[in-house]
């Protein structure tokens, strides 16, 4: 027998409905700007087209035109046709070392608006950033506003727990979140040094590194990656899934009790990679039954019932060192952005690279930046003309500065965080 089915609730009207109290107004890409975020920046001027043939001789000629005074520094998830005019390519954190140590009085930033601005911190005085379209933001950076993190510090606060809380960004935040966590002892981290980065942070904490959950220990906000936060606290420092709790800028008080936040060893914040996310359990499971040799690596910022059945799980450094070192006829599943996997199967033509899933696409931000884009900001320069810088104002750049340097102190780790687990 059926059941009833109940009645229909009575339709409303679109003005009745609730109201959904959204904390910022939606901004256009390219109009305005919005300083407390990285949404809404402006993206002007007369593009080539992109059919015009003549791209890349243009791009190869203003690069040698400008030679050493210009420096193109590129993301491994850039385009191929970007990429090749890359003077570095790197992850995070090699293109954020790369920056402080540039000589070129311009640096041109083939990535995302954050990467752009942590190079504007860490490069010298003098030195000009450009993004080549400053609409080229990122998703999760615009997760965690900078008036959101003060309220969540407020909150830790009447919890009576920041005292002994570090706040640890991931590099994937604005300049003044990072300017945040440095005025208050913390640090910034990238997917290659998190584990270093959270204990690290775990040893600053008054109450320091506390087994058993003592609620006096340190304790660690965590911004805005919740994955790479959870991953790296259960993987690579061994704390039990319920050692976090996750923050949510969007509930009242966070959405968690004065008791769930004494007893959190990681206050993760609700935030994460629209890429990276989308990848599933299932997705290992379907490949494995196809392909039994198969090894699976996957970026941390993927989900942790997703890191927990990889082989390895490491930054985009990472994965190409592994691919590289990979023995020819290799069967490797990858999970991370479509462009640098599709160039590593071109790179490696004698090993099988497999994107993990066809229904992820590219990171649509890091996609804006495209051949017309780098010929316009580089024949402007020609012309003696800067478009498109990144320039962080000098209050917020000190103390972001500091988090920066922090994190470029601490040690590298090459393992995958899968592994790490294993053998700690
Ligand atoms: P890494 O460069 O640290 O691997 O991070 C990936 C990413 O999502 C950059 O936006
Ligand atoms: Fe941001 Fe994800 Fe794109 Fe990286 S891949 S820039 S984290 S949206």
């Amino acid at each position: 027998m059926t059941a009833a089915r109940p009645a229909a609730a009575p339709a409303r009207n679109v003005s009745d409905l609730p109201t959904i109290p959204l904390g910022s107004p939606l901004l256009l890409l390219g109009r305005g700007a919005d300083a407390d975020a990285e949404r809404g920046v402006i993206c002007a001027g007369d593009l080539p087209a992109p059919d015009d043939p003549t791209l890349v001789d243009r791009a190869r000629r203003a690069k040698e035109i400008l030679g050493d005074r210009v420096m193109i520094l590129g993301h491994h998830y850039q385009r191929n046709q970007v990429i090749e005019f890359a003077d570095a390519r790197g992850d995070s954190f090699e293109l954020s070392r790369q920056a402080s140590i540039a000589e070129a009085p311009y640096i041109v930033f083939c990535g995302v608006h954050f990467m752009a601005e942590s190079a504007s911190i860490l490069g010298r005085e003098d030195q000009t950033v450009i993004l080549p379209d400053l609409a080229a933001g990122c998703s999760m950076a615009d997760m965690a506003e900078g008036h959101q993190v003060v309220d969540a510090w407020a909150r830790l606060e009447r919890a009576g727990v920041a005292a002994q809380t570090i706040p640890l960004t991931y590099m994937n935040s604005t300049a003044a979140i990072k300017s945040f966590c440095g005025e208050r002892g913390g640090a910034i981290c990238t997917s290659s040094n998190a584990a270093a980065a959270m204990r690290w942070a775990f040893d600053q904490a008054p109450g320091g590194w506390a087994p058993g959950g003592d609620p006096d220990g340190g304790k660690i906000l965590f911004l805005p990656d919740q994955h790479l936060g959870r991953n790296t606290a259960v993987l690579g420092l061994g704390l039990e899934l319920d050692d976090c709790v996750v923050y949510d800028p969007w509930q009242p008080d966070g959405g968690l009790t004065d008791r769930q936040i004494r007893d959190a060893r990681v206050i993760l914040w609700k935030g994460h990679c629209s890429v990276h996310a989308r990848f599933q359990p299932a997705m290992i499971d379907k490949i494995r039954a196809e392909r039994p040799e198969v090894e699976v690596l996957v970026h941390p910022e993927c989900r942790h019932e997703v890191v927990l059945q990889a082989d390895r799980v490491g930054s985009t450094g990472q994965i190409i060192r592994w691919v590289e070192e990979a023995p020819a006829g290799a069967t490797i599943a990858i999970a991370t952005e479509l462009n640098l996997v599709k160039r590593l199967g071109q790179e490696h033509p004698d090993k099988e690279i497999v994107f993990l899933d066809d229904t992820v696409c590219f990171c649509a931000t890091m996609n804006r930046i495209d051949l017309p884009h780098l010929v316009w900001v580089l024949e402007a320069l020609i012309e003696g003309e800067v478009v498109n810088e990144v320039k962080v104002d000098a209050d917020t750049r000190r103390w972001a500065r500091v988090a920066l340097e922090r994190m470029l102190a601490l040690p590298g780790d090459d393992r995958s965080l899968v592994a790490a687990h294993a053998s700690a």
